[in-house]
C-alpha cells in the first residue's frame, strides 16, 4: 500500500454506500476514491456531488467506476445488496445476497485485485465468509463491519446509564452481527475499572445490563421502522475501520474477522476485537468470556453455519 496516494472503490452506492463515501471525503481518507454502481448514472451523480465537498476537506479524486477501477486498488468497500425491510431480519437477505456476493467477488478478483476487502452487506458474517473463500485472499485481508456499530450502540446506551461519556466506556457486542450478538459485559470497563464492579456500586441490575444488550440488539429495526433503512452508524464504522487501515494504525476495533481456533470456535467469522492495520487484521484479540458469554458465542457461530449452509444449497 503506498503511503502517498491511497485507492478505495466502493461497490454500492446506496444509503450506507454513499453515507459511507460522504464520511471518506469529510476525514480527508484516500487520494481516490472510484465508486462502482449498478446505476453508472446515480453513481455520477453523487461523485460530482461529493466532489463539491472536497474543495472543504481534502484534495480527492471522486468518480464513477466500473469493475477495472479495482485493479490497483488499496481496499475494495463492498456495501451493494439488498437491504432489510420492516420486518425482515439480516438472515432473510442471505439468499439473494449471496448470489450478489459471488458476483461482485467474481468481478473484483478478475481484475487482479490484490487488496483487502472490507464488507458492510448484510448478513455481514456469512457473505464475508463467503467472499472470503470465493476470492481466495487470505482471511485477515477480507473483514467485515461485524459488531462494530453494535458495539458503537453498546456504549452510548452505557453512557446514558452511567452519565459517563461513551468514548470512556471499553465494551464490546460480539458474535453474530444479527439476533444472535451478545455484551461481553464480564471484561468491559469504564475509565479502566470493570463495568460489573460499578454495576454493583451503583446498584444496577444484571436484568438492566440484559435489558440494555436487548435494546442494542434491536436498535436497527427501531431505526428501520421509522426511517426505512439504516445508513450513518455502519457508514462510520466502516470509515472507522477504513482509517486504521490507510493510516496503518494498528486500532483494536471490533471488527467481522476470520476466528480459527479463538474462542474454541474454528473457521468462521464473528465479530470480535481485532487489531486492523495496513494488512488488514494482524492479530485477533480473543477477549476472556464468563460461561455465559461463551455460551452465546458457540451458539451464534452455530447459528450463523446453519443459516449459510441452508442459503448454500
Ligand atoms: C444495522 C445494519 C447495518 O445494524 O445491520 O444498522
Amino acid at each position: 500500500m503506498s503511503k502517498n496516494h491511497q485507492k478505495v472503490v466502493l461497490v454500492g452506492d446506496g444509503q450506507v454506500g454513499s453515507a459511507y463515501a460522504y464520511a471518506l471525503v469529510q476525514q480527508g481518507l484516500a487520494e481516490e476514491l472510484a465508486i462502482v454502481n449498478l446505476s453508472k448514472e446515480h453513481a455520477e451523480g453523487d461523485a460530482l456531488d461529493l466532489e463539491d465537498a472536497t474543495v472543504f476537506t481534502a484534495p480527492k479524486q471522486v468518480y464513477q467506476a466500473d469493475y477495472n477501477a479495482c485493479a490497483d486498488a488499496d481496499l475494495v468497500v463492498i456495501c451493494a445488496g439488498a437491504a432489510q425491510k420492516p420486518g425482515e431480519t439480516r438472515l432473510d437477505l442471505v439468499e439473494k445476497n449471496l448470489k450478489i456476493m459471488e458476483q461482485i467477488t467474481k468481478s473484483i478478483m478478475a481484475t487482479g485485485f490484490d487488496g483487502i476487502l472490507l464488507l458492510a452487506t448484510n448478513p455481514v458474517d456469512i457473505l464475508t465468509y463467503a467472499v472470503q473463500k470465493i476470492s481466495g485472499l487470505p482471511t485477515n485481508r477480507v473483514i467485515s463491519s461485524g459488531t462494530s456499530l453494535d458495539s458503537a450502540r453498546l456504549r452510548i446506551a452505557l453512557a446514558k446509564k452511567l452519565e459517563v461519556s461513551p468514548l470512556d466506556i471499553s465494551a464490546n457486542i460480539m458474535a453474530e452481527h444479527g439476533d444472535s450478538e451478545f455484551a461481553a459485559y464480564s471484561s468491559a470497563t469504564v475509565g479502566g475499572k470493570p463495568l460489573l464492579q460499578i454495576c454493583e456500586e451503583r446498584g444496577i441490575s444484571n436484568d438492566e445490563l440484559l435489558k440494555i444488550e436487548d435494546d442494542v440488539r434491536h436498535k436497527a429495526y427501531e431505526i428501520i421502522n421509522r426511517k426505512g433503512f439504516t445508513a450513518y452508524g455502519v457508514a462510520t464504522c466502516i470509515m472507522r475501520i477504513t482509517r486504521a487501515i490507510l493510516r496503518d494504525e494498528n486500532a483494536v476495533l471490533p471488527v467481522g474477522a476470520y476466528v480459527d481456533g479463538e474462542y474454541g470456535i474454528k473457521d468462521n467469522y464473528l465479530g470480535t476485537p481485532a487489531v486492523i492495520n495496513a494488512s488488514g487484521v494482524s492479530k485477533v484479540i480473543e477477549v476472556p468470556l464468563n460461561e455465559r458469554e461463551s455460551e452465546a458465542m458457540a451458539k451464534s457461530s452455530e447459528a450463523l453455519k446453519k443459516v449459510a449452509t441452508d442459503g448454500m444449497t
